[in-house]
């Protein structure tokens, strides 16, 4: 299949729970298809209800959690479509790993926002579990985030609106996503 008028590729959003991955992801997709192009969404809540299903959050499932991904995302991006992957993707081996498996599909954002901003927002109420000790395990509480070091974009979450994020991002792969 070959969609006219532009190019496959997978964007990789990383970053905290509560950082703002999945709003990003929401408001980018149906810009883009407003715009005409088809895009389609990975995330990591979706993926480990389904294919994912038998995965937890120990370090060795959360990189099959991301092999699994990236595979994915490269079979839909190798088709023409623009793939959104929202994955925490703490640490930088995983992020090696999604970068091995889609060469150069793939471009890395990393969603910055500070864990005390991404706490007080806690979204689905995890961080209180985290810090509760009911919930094992958690990102940037009780089990490692590592900064990126070498991100093709970062967005900063805390100081800009959503529609702003989004903006940045489309300028940074409109050239790649648009078949000249
Ligand atoms: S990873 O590390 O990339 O494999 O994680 P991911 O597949 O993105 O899944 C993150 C979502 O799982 C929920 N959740 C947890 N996150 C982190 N640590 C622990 N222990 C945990 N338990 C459940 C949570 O809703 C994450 O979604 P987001 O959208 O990041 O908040
Ligand atoms: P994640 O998917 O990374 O866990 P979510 O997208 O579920 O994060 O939650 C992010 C929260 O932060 C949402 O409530 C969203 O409205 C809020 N938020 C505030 N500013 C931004 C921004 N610039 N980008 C994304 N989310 C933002």
């Amino acid at each position: 299949m070959k969609l006219p008028h532009q190019k496959g590729m997978v964007i990789w959003l990383m970053g905290l729970s509560g950082a703002g991955k999945s709003t990003i992801s929401n408001l980018f997709e149906e810009q883009l298809n407003e715009s005409g192009f088809f895009s389609m969404q990975l995330d990591g809540d979706e993926m480990r209800k389904g294919l994912n299903y038998n995965l937890g959050f120990s370090m060795d499932d959360r990189a099959e959690n991301i092999r699994r991904a990236a595979e994915t995302a490269k079979i839909i991006a190798s088709n023409g479509v623009i793939v959104t992957c929202s994955f925490i993707t703490p640490l930088n081996a995983h992020r090696e790993m999604a970068k091995n498996i889609l060469g150069d599909l793939y471009f890395e954002v990393f969603i910055d926002c500070p864990i005390d901003v991404c706490e007080q927002r806690d979204v689905k109420g995890l961080y209180e579990q985290a810090h509760n000790n009911t919930l094992k395990n958690f990102t940037g509480v009780s089990s490692a985030f590592e900064r990126p070091t070498d991100p093709d974009l970062i967005l900063y979450t805390a100081n800009s609106t959503v529609q702003q994020c989004c903006n940045e991002l489309h300028d940074a792969v409109k050239n790649r996503i648009t078949d000249h």
